[in-house]
Formats: C-alpha cells, sequence, structure tokens
C-alpha cells in the first residue's frame, strides 16, 4: 500500500507513526517532512497546499491513501481533488470543511440543529458588532469567523477590551479573510475538553477524551498558543458525561450535516465546554487536533489505518470500537524563545540518548528539519514529548524528564502538563 501524508507537523509525525505499525510493510511519503519523519517517510518537495501538483504527483505514483492533516488543504477542498480523480483520500470536503473554516456557518448549523453551544451573534461591519456588544456587555469571546491559526478568538473580560477587538478585526482588518466576518459570543465558564470523533458520515465512533494546554505558560497564564500540551485520558469525562457528549452533540451534528448535503466523512473534533448546564461546544475541528493526536494515538491498541482506510473509500464505520491501552499518556511541547510571538529558529537540537532509547517515551517533531546531518529548529512548536505510564501523575513526571533532556538554544516548555488532572486525582 502506498501512502501520502499531508502536512508536517507534530500531528502528522504521530500519524505516520501509528500507520506505520499498523502496515509496516506500507510505503509512505509526507509533504516535506520534518527531522523526525525522515526514517518513516519519504519527503516530497511540495507543500501541504500545492493541491494541483499533490494530485499530479500521486496519480502518478499511484498512492493508494491520502491522509489529511491541517485544516487549510481541508478548506480549499483538497479531500474533493483526489477523490475527484479516483484517489482515495481521509479528511472532509471542502463543504464539510466549512463546520471549522466558518465558525459563522458552524455556529449556524447548532442554532439551526439544537446543538448546545453558546449565545452569539456574527456580524461582518463594525458599527453592529458595537452596538450589539452594547447590549450584551462583557465578558465576551470576540471570534473571527475563517481560520486564522489559534489567533482568532479573543476572550474580553472588559467591554473596553471587546471594542478593541471588533475594531481590530472589522475596523482594520487586522486578521485579513478570516476577520472580515466576525463572532460575538458568550463567554461560558468551566473546565475544557477535546473530543475526537470518526465519522463516514453518517456513524460517529469516539476516541479518548483528552485536555489542551493552550496557554504558553504553567498555571494558564500568557497568551494562546497553538498548544503547550496535552493529555489523555481525562477522568472528568465519565462514561456518562461521553454518552451524553455523543447523544447530544456528536451524533446530531453529524446527523445535521448528512441533512443539510454536507456529509462528514472524517475526524470531527469539538472543542468542548464542561458548563454547570452541561457541555456545549466552544468549536468544531474538521481534523486531528495538535497536540491531542500526540497524547491519543500512542494509547490506540487498534487499527488507526483500517478505519480510515474505510472512511476515506466512503464505506461503513458502523459497528467499529477502538481498543485502548490501559494507562495514561502525557505530551510536552517544547517551543522556541518567543513562540507565540515572533521566534528564532536554525537553532542546534540535542536530544539525550536516554531519551531516545527510553521505551515509554516517544519524540514527535513539528518544527524541526535536518540539515547537513544536525537537527535544527525550523518551527515555533519544535518537539512533543508523549510518555505512557500507568498514571497521569507518572505520565507527567516522565514526559518533563524527557523534555528536561532534550535542549536547544531559548528553548521553553510547560513543566505542568496534566496539573488538572493530577489535581483531581490526589
Ligand atoms: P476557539 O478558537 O474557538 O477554539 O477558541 C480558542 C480558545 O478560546 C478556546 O479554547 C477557549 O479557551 C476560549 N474560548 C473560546 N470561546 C469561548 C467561550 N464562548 N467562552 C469561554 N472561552 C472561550
Ligand atoms: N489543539 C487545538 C487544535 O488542534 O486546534
Amino acid at each position: 500500500m502506498k501512502i501520502l501524508i499531508v502536512g508536517n507537523g507534530g500531528r502528522e509525525h504521530a500519524l505516520l507513526w501509528k500507520l506505520q505499525r499498523d502496515a509496516p510493510d506500507a510505503r509512505f511519503w509526507i509533504t516535506r517532512g520534518n527531522g523526525g519523519t525522515a526514517g518513516l517517510a519519504t519527503p516530497l518537495p511540495l507543500d501541504a497546499g500545492e493541491i494541483p501538483a499533490l494530485v499530479g504527483w500521486a496519480e502518478n505514483e499511484g498512492i493508494d491513501l491520502v491522509v489529511v492533516g491541517p485544516e487549510g488543504p481541508l478548506a480549499s477542498g483538497i479531500v474533493d481533488y483526489f477523490l475527484g480523480q479516483g484517489i482515495a483520500a481521509f479528511g472532509p470536503s471542502q463543504a464539510a470543511a466549512e463546520i471549522e473554516s466558518s465558525k459563522a456557518w458552524a455556529k449556524s448549523l447548532m442554532v439551526r440543529h439544537g446543538i448546545p453551544t453558546a449565545a452569539h451573534a456574527s456580524f461582518d461591519a463594525l458599527a453592529p458588532a458595537l452596538a450589539h456588544l452594547d447590549q450584551v456587555g462583557a465578558p465576551v469571546v470576540v471570534k473571527a469567523s475563517g481560520l486564522a491559526a489559534g489567533k482568532g478568538a479573543v476572550v474580553c473580560a472588559t467591554h473596553a477590551e471587546a471594542r478593541d477587538a471588533l475594531k481590530e478585526m472589522l475596523g482594520l482588518g487586522a486578521l485579513g479573510e478570516a476577520g472580515r466576518q466576525v463572532v460575538i459570543e458568550e463567554f461560558m465558564e468551566g473546565e475544557e475538553l477535546s473530543i475526537f470523533a470518526l465519522s463516514d458520515g453518517e456513524h460517529v465512533v469516539p476516541m479518548l477524551p483528552a485536555q489542551d494546554h493552550k496557554r504558553v505558560g504553567e498555571g494558564e497564564a500568557g497568551p494562546n498558543t497553538g498548544g503547550m500540551g496535552a493529555y489523555a485520558p481525562v477522568a472528568l469525562a465519565t462514561p456518562e458525561l461521553l454518552d451524553s457528549v455523543e447523544r447530544e452533540i456528536l451524533q446530531p451534528t453529524v446527523a445535521a450535516m448528512a441533512e443539510e448535503d454536507r456529509p462528514f466523512r472524517g475526524l470531527l473534533y469539538a472543542g468542548l465546554m464542561l458548563t454547570a448546564e452541561g457541555p456545549k461546544v466552544v468549536e468544531f475541528n474538521c481534523r486531528f487536533g495538535d497536540p491531542e493526536t500526540q497524547a491519543i494515538v500512542p494509547l490506540l491498541a487498534s487499527s488507526l489505518l483500517d478505519p480510515l482506510w474505510v472512511v476515506a473509500q466512503g464505506g461503513s464505520i458502523a459497528g467499529l470500537r477502538f481498543a485502548w491501552r490501559a494507562g495514561a499518556a502525557v505530551t510536552t511541547v517544547l517551543a522556541s524563545g518567543g513562540y507565540p510571538g515572533e521566534y528564532t529558529t536554525g537553532a542546534p537540537v540535542h536530544i539525550a540518548p536516554e531519551v531516545r532509547s527510553a521505551d515509554d517515551l516517544l519524540v514527535f517533531h513539528a518544527g524541526t528539519e535536518e540539515r547537513d546531518g544536525k537537527l535544527l529548529t525550523a518551527g515555533g512548536r519544535v518537539l512533543a514529548v508523549t510518555a505512557l505510564a500507568p498514571t497521569i501523575a507518572g505520565a507527567a513526571e516522565r514526559s518533563r524528564w524527557g523534555a528536561e533532556r532534550i535542549t536547544f538554544e531559548r528553548s521553553h516548555f510547560r513543566k505542568d502538563i496534566g496539573w488538572r488532572e493530577a489535581q483531581r486525582r490526589a
């Protein structure tokens, strides 16, 4: 089997790692690749966004399956292009990817179908947005409707902050096209939960619940990032809670998409807020999350390739059940100096031999590259260290231990990944 992975971050490295274990005889290619994917897949000199070139190359090469990681190409319709040429591709169509690429559309879908989420209103002009803000008051969340690489949501504690955010997006066009339409949302209080669910357009099969750590600093301080760490499973997500999420959020969303002629075939990622009134949707993503994938996938005992292959071919996953390893996974992300602001790259990376050889640690690469036999930093989030252990506390300690033994100039990472879970268990 010939498999192309589109994307080249930590999520794609983790997917590649798992798919390669599921099919040791398969051959893999990856767009660009990074310093960690080198031994697993052949890098292609094409970016994830170069869709016609990728499709042409895949046709020539006789690629059997394409697995798409990032939201950008999905929103541009990459899966439609591949399917149009008869190549099986895992990920939603462009129309279905709108559940992530247009927050305004996603919110309207939820309202039409009674899916629990924060109250909201959408605007494409500043004056009515400011008038609405005067009515609802702070705290509120101001969100760019389009894809903004994690920078599109501003949680505003005060009226003044919300005015500024609206002026930035709608007045000054600070986020460009992504912020031409803005959603003003009720502020929800609670703990967040990431639920990945595989869907064939009709059935949904949830994966292990995980929790992300979006803030750059320990104890949830500082600005939001793409994610500084994650862990799974989450004790807060009891079987009863997960049942209700499946019944009231996942199933109805997939049914709603099918009813509106945009069947969702791919990985539906529900970002939830566990409010006093029950779980509500913060956002949907149309793809695997990063860095949650790096924590969830190593715990998956059953095949990932088989169900992805079925969904990519338009088949049914009725009756599918994932099997999970006992224990827990904690993932610590190492980032470049300055990240999530402007950061430096090109620093040599040293991974201690005892980290490379540890059976309970996996080092997934994101922003790294190999040049002249040297491993260098090449992005904001550089590496993710996933530790597997019987308990969250044990995995957290080992993940930190590993992160401390990976060094590059101006690196930083959080030493408290999984702190909420550790507190709960204590
Ligand atoms: P989003 O881009 O929609 O995922 O939002 C990014 C982050 O902002 C979320 O992970 C939450 O931490 C926070 N956030 C977004 N919407 C809300 C909301 N309605 N209430 C409280 N926090 C929110
Ligand atoms: N972990 C957040 C995301 O993948 O969007």
